[in-house]
């Protein structure tokens, strides 16, 4: 059992963080979700605490979940939660060769050490900017997204 840090942006969450929380639960028995935000510049399609709302509800049946906003370098929001390890979900090589540079750099500067995590195939062909791309124009994505960011796109791009 260990302690593990999933850092990112998360505007917005889609099936393929929420399967990649599931693995890290599966795999090390407590996950601190945290949408990390430089509130000094803010920028995005959901607020910092939109995000931690939809995350709040779809994490909410799930024992070991934990859900934060935090600010500045994922390597000290990681030691001040006492994460063992981080955890990154990759779909694809192109995600590797960014990741492993933060990995070797966040691991250089703190010690901790990132686990990678490969998606569920599934999802490997979605990100939170096509989600919202597809959703502004009023496209459908609710078979890529949990129930409460599907409605809350909804209701973003209906003037709601
Ligand atoms: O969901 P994203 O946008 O891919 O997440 C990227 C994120 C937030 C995980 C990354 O940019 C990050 O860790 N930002 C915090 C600042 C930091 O620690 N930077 C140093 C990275 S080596």
């Amino acid at each position: 059992m260990a302690k593990v840090f999933i850092p990112g942006s998360f505007d917005p969450l889609h099936n393929g963080h929420v399967d990649i929380v599931d693995q890290a639960l599966d795999l090390f028995g407590e996950v601190v979700f945290g949408v990390l935000v430089n509130f000094a510049k803010p920028s995005g399609l959901f607020t910092p605490d939109e995000r931690i709302e939809l995350a709040v509800d779809t994490f909410a049946d799930r024992t070991g979940v934990t859900v934060g906003a935090f600010e500045g370098l994922a390597i000290d929001v990681a030691a001040t939660v006492g994460a063992d390890f981080m955890v990154k979900g990759l779909r694809s090589a192109a995600d590797y060769d960014i990741e492993q540079q933060m990995a070797h750099m966040n691991r250089s500067s703190s010690g901790i050490r990132t686990v990678f995590v490969p998606c569920n195939p599934a999802y490997s062909f979605v990100s939170s900017r096509f989600i919202r791309e597809i959703a502004s124009h009023g496209g459908d994505i609710s078979h890529l997204v949990p129930a409460p960011v599907s409605t809350a796109l909804t209701d973003k791009f209906s003037g709601g």
